[in-house]
């Protein structure tokens, strides 16, 4: 278990006024939030503290806006936020300032206020010192819930720390501890996928992970360019040729380490790249031409089923084919099903994270039986590369 500070060690929180950071940056499209999970998941910490009877006063960025922009506005989240939570929650269009502090002043025991994107304030991102006083200012202890922005030393993450005595909430605590079972200290043999299309993005996680886990599949366009560095051919397929001398550090490094490096046996190829094109199977030491290599292959499927039966720990990062386009999505659904399975069956502690791989997983229909997801993207790599996430260090004890 973690050393984190978390709400249960603030006394006595009736009538006390508690900044809380959350990650509520949702997916959108137009006016409406196509993925409420990050609201779902932060909604128990809220909760918790307005039934104690704190005055919960919520700060959160919301993608990514040059300046102050209607369209990025943290209104849109009210009625999502309301519904997880089950009481009414208050918004106002400002983020620190005489006219937050008067707003905040007024609220009773337990309400909850929800401000305006914290992202307004170019001060957020630059971690400017007397802004985060000032947003000190709103609350007299500060908790943070948003473990999907540890990885940024923001105003709101990090800097406000420095001002106020600063606690983990529910959802980063059980992220924390999710992935710290699953990595620093997993039962062994542990078992991670690391999919993607670039060695260049992943290699940082590649060479971190060579040292924890026993073995590593290697999935998306990047098992390309380890099979080109060994000499495959590829065809048309996507690749970093550029990496192919990294690609083959890392299998030495692995080897040292005692991690075996898992690589297709067997590939889905086609021409072209959409959805139901038409394709084949083929072994690794038969792709040419214009072949495309867009998903595992039936026979290495099989294997890393075998190695799965095995494992008491798997960590599952990026997709292994375009899962996308069908057919392409075969192989990762297929493994993800069985991961699910041996999960379910009480053989596995699966955790995954990292922007693609819960949609891909949502895709195999099987989400729910990972025995964690985080809801983390960079924050979930950067964990992944073994980095300290500047926003957690303040909240240890
Ligand atoms: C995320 O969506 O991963 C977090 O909310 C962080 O967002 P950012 O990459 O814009 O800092």
């Amino acid at each position: 278990m973690s050393n984190l500070k978390t709400i249960n060690d603030i006394q006595d929180l009736n009538g006390k006024k508690v900044l809380v950071r959350a990650d509520l940056n949702v997916p959108t499209e137009g006016d409406k939030i196509t993925d409420d999970s990050r609201i779902v998941r932060f909604a128990p910490t809220a909760k918790l503290l307005s039934d104690k009877g704190a005055k919960v006063i919520i700060v959160t960025h919301f993608g990514r806006p040059k300046g102050k922009t209607l369209e990025f506005s943290n209104k849109i989240l009210v009625e999502n936020l309301s519904n997880a939570i089950g009481k009414p929650v208050d918004f106002i269009d400002d983020t620190i300032g005489d006219k937050v502090e008067e707003k905040i002043n007024n609220m009773n025991n337990g309400d909850i206020l929800l401000l305006e994107n914290v992202r307004f304030y170019k001060e957020e991102e630059e971690n400017n010192p007397d802004f985060a006083k000032k947003l000190s200012l709103l609350g007299e202890v500060f908790v943070n819930d948003a473990f999907s922005t540890a990885h940024r030393a923001h105003a709101s993450t990090e800097g406000v720390t420095h001002y106020l005595p600063s606690y983990a909430g529910l959802l980063m605590e059980e992220e924390v501890n999710a992935l710290t079972k699953a990595l620093e200290n997993p039962v062994h043999p542990a078992i991670a996928i690391v999919g993607g299309s670039k060695v260049s993005t992943k290699l940082a996680v590649l060479e971190n992970i060579t040292k924890k886990v026993d073995a590593i599949v290697i999935g998306g366009a990047m098992a390309n360019t380890f099979l080109l560095a060994q000499g495959y051919g590829i065809g048309e397929s996507m690749a970093e040729p550029d990496m192919k001398d990294t690609a083959l550090k890392i299998i030495e490094e692995a080897k040292k380490n005692g991690c075996e490096i898992l690589l297709p046996i067997d590939v889905c190829v086609a021409k072209k790249f959409e959805a139901n094109a038409e394709n084949e199977f083929k072994g690794v030491d038969d792709v040419d031409g214009d072949w495309k290599i867009f998903d595992v292959g039936p026979e290495t499927s099989k294997i890393l089923e075998t190695k799965f039966n095995d494992a008491k720990t798997i960590l599952w990062n990026g997709p292994l084919g375009v899962f996308e386009l069908v057919p392409f999505d075969r192989g990762t659904n297929e493994l993800a099903r069985v991961v699910a399975k041996l999960t379910k069956d009480g053989k596995v502690v699966s955790v995954a994270g990292g922007g693609d791989t819960v949609s891909a997983l949502n895709n195999a229909g099987v989400a729910n039986n990972f025995s964690y997801i985080s809801t983390a993207g960079g924050a979930f790599l950067e964990w992944l590369e073994g980095k300290t996430l500047p926003a957690i260090p303040p909240l240890m004890k």
